[in-house]
């Protein structure tokens, strides 16, 4: 049921779903939730429609090129465990089981967790690909590796500060939909001739540490204000301050300060970052989240992963 002309031949109910996915047009609130779901009794007769009524947001198949191309970008293997949020017909899942990855799918709709639990027996990783009627609003995604959305951009900002709890160096990428001023590490263009529309954009984010605050370096002190994986401050010291810009990449830190660039780690409350020529600084946190910006304050109380002293 995957192939080209199952698309092709209901590309108009798809243009129609995908359509209202695009503008929040068929957006259905929780207690209007029992009648979405009428279908025909058989799981065996059940075949869904693109466009069809979900919870928040309606179904519509992701194209397979570009799922494909999602898990290139966010280098899946057999180590990792994906989690796609509103899973449909179950085909990111399968997809990623099939790349040997445990493969988690959470999808309102329990014709449809039918339906992708039978469609992984078929691909063959019915042991690989789960499947769980539940609400993506109320699931726990701490286990993920990997998060792979096909939502919407307004439930991608309602999942964003979830996201952002998530282990450093988690990674998330998404078809189509972004998430306003968490830029994108990655933003890829991917194109597939069969679908309805050739022009596709994947968006790949890598869950960044929290680093904001303060931080002791044995020659003086680092202050660090953080907005999502960008970071800048300045280097203090008894004789100069030194503005610095830089970068996380999970929990992989770079900056630039005095023209010097250094690279390192944070391990929870250490720091060890080296430059160029060698030069290897050690940090340790001090006054924490005071320089933090509103959005990663936030979600750093909501962790609980810093202690107010
Ligand atoms: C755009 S489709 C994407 C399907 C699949 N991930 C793919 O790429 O082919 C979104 C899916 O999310 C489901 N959904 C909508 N709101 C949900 C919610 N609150 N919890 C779980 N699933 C939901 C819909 O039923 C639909 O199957």
């Amino acid at each position: 049921m995957w192939n080209c002309e199952y698309i092709k031949n209901r590309w108009a109910l798809f243009f129609k779903g995908l359509l209202n996915v695009l503008t929040g047009g068929g957006e259905v609130s929780a207690d209007k939730e029992p009648e979405m779901f009428n279908q025909p009794e058989s799981v065996e007769e059940y075949e869904p429609v693109p466009g069809q009524r979900g919870k928040d947001v309606e179904w519509a198949p992701c194209s397979l090129v570009v799922m494909n191309r999602m898990f290139e970008i966010a280098k899946v293997t057999p180590e990792d465990c994906v989690i796609d949020p509103g899973s449909g017909d179950g085909r990111m899942v399968i997809c990623a089981a099939k790349l040997g990855a445990k493969a988690l799918g959470i999808e309102y709709n329990p014709r449809m967790v039918e339906l992708s639990r039978k469609n992984a027996v078929k691909e063959g990783v019915g042991d690989k690909a789960i499947f769980v009627q539940g609400d993506l609003f109320n699931t726990d995604l701490s286990k993920a590796t990997v998060v792979a959305l096909f939502l919407r951009e307004d439930i991608n900002l309602a999942l964003r500060p979830k996201i952002l709890d998530m282990k450093p160096g988690t990674r998330v990428v998404s078809n189509i939909f972004h998430m306003r001023d968490w830029k994108a590490d990655e933003a890829v263009k991917v194109e597939d001739e069969d679908y309805y529309f050739k022009n596709h954009t994947v968006y790949f984010w890598i869950v960044p540490a929290k680093v904001g605050g303060t931080w002791k370096l044995p020659d003086g002190e680092l202050t660090l204000e953080q907005a999502f994986q960008m970071i800048k401050g300045t280097l203090r010291s008894d004789s100069s301050t030194t503005p610095i810009s830089g970068k996380m990449t999970g929990d992989q830190i770079t900056f630039i300060a005095d023209g010097r660039e250094f690279t390192g780690h944070i391990r929870g409350d250490v720091m060890d970052v080296e430059s160029r020529n060698g030069e290897r600084v050690e940090g340790r946190r001090g006054d924490y989240g005071r320089q933090m910006t509103e959005d990663s304050q936030a979600a750093c109380c909501r962790s609980g992963q810093f202690d107010r002293t």
